[in-house]
């Protein structure tokens, strides 16, 4: 059986033509229009094109949101302008299939889950570091969704109590220092502090006008200080908080995805480290592993694409 599953990115849609076991058979990728209206007809447009070469049976498309219990309706999206957004309804005026609507860090997890890092185990909890801080948490083999479809939103966690404000209308969340935009800003910090440290971001930002999250990381890999500083600030951030997610959920693995992952084991060895020192009873309980995600960018898509499958 095959599903077409779309992924909505802040500057990329990428669509694909998934199979059972969770290989692309046809991918396809746009610009994200800033508009909602053309981003919903962008969307529309793949599903169409990708339907029309395929014997589709159905679509899921993944978003950045609070996605309500039906698959319907984007209730919140703490970086997009979609408060109450009827995405389903919208799309499925130009879709003659049945459309699903998936948060973009679960659909990344099922499908790490099912296909990726997480295959060998049941009880997994996915963070993707990108614009946000999404989240993903499997039970005993299960997607947990809660009792309203929004469970699984690690990245609003308060991780600092009067802190930074956050898109979701609260301050001090995860998503604030454990980000890649966390990693910008922390980059941003050191620069400011004008000392050797800072020195060659400082530089960087002077030259490009601004700091990159993929810069900050070719400069932690080539051993800068300031760089490497505020990786440790994220890493620490991320490895804190999954001590405490860790006490509610037990995963026996944490799956990081999203751009900062890339660095691998330079981003893993300090949340290791910070989860440690979070962790209760740590030294007599077991621990759980780290890895990387294994999908990269395919992740969201593939796991919109399988969801769609079980739930229609
Ligand atoms: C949103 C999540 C989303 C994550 C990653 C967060 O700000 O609340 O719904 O999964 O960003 O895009
Ligand atoms: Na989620
Ligand atoms: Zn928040």
């Amino acid at each position: 059986m095959l599903n077409v599953g779309i992924d909505i990115g802040g500057t990329k849609i990428a669509g694909g033509v998934v199979d059972a076991d969770g290989t692309i058979l046809e991918k396809v990728r746009v610009e994200t229009p800033v508009d909602t209206a053309a981003l919903a007809s962008a969307v529309a447009d793949m599903a169409n094109h990708l339907i029309e070469h395929h014997d589709v049976s159905a679509v899921g498309v993944a978003a950045a949101g609070f996605i309500d219990k039906t698959h319907s309706v984007v209730i919140h999206a703490p970086n997009i302008a979609w408060r109450d957004y009827p995405l389903r309804e919208i799309l499925q005026r130009d879709i003659s299939l049945p459309v699903s609507i998936e948060n973009d860090a679960n659909a990344a997890g099922w499908a790490e889950f099912r296909f990726g890092a997480g295959r060998d185990v049941d009880d997994m909890v996915m963070l993707t570091l990108g614009t946000g801080v999404g989240g993903a948490v499997m039970v005993e083999g299960e997607l947990f969704r809660g009792g309203h479809g929004i469970a699984g939103e690690l990245g609003h966690v308060r991780f600092i109590r009067d802190g930074v404000p956050c898109g979701c209308g609260q301050n001090g969340c995860l998503e604030q220092y454990a980000s890649g935009r966390a990693l910008q800003r922390e980059a941003n910090a050191i620069a400011d502090e004008g000392g050797e440290r800072g020195r060659a971001l400082a530089e960087l930002r002077e030259q490009k006008g601004t700091i990159s999250g993929p810069a900050v990381s070719r400069l932690v890999l080539a051993g800068d200080e300031g760089a490497r500083e505020a990786l440790l600030r994220v890493a620490t951030a991320l490895g804190e908080a999954c001590g405490g997610f860790q006490a509610v959920l037990d995963p026996e693995l944490f799956v990081i995805g999203g751009g900062v992952a890339q660095l691998g084991e330079t981003l893993l060895e300090p949340v290791r480290i910070a989860y440690e020192t979070a962790l209760p009873g740590y030294g007599d309980r077991p621990v759980a592993d780290f890895a990387i995600a294994k999908l990269g960018n395919d992740a969201g898509l593939i796991g919109a694409a399988d969801l769609a499958g079980r739930e229609v």
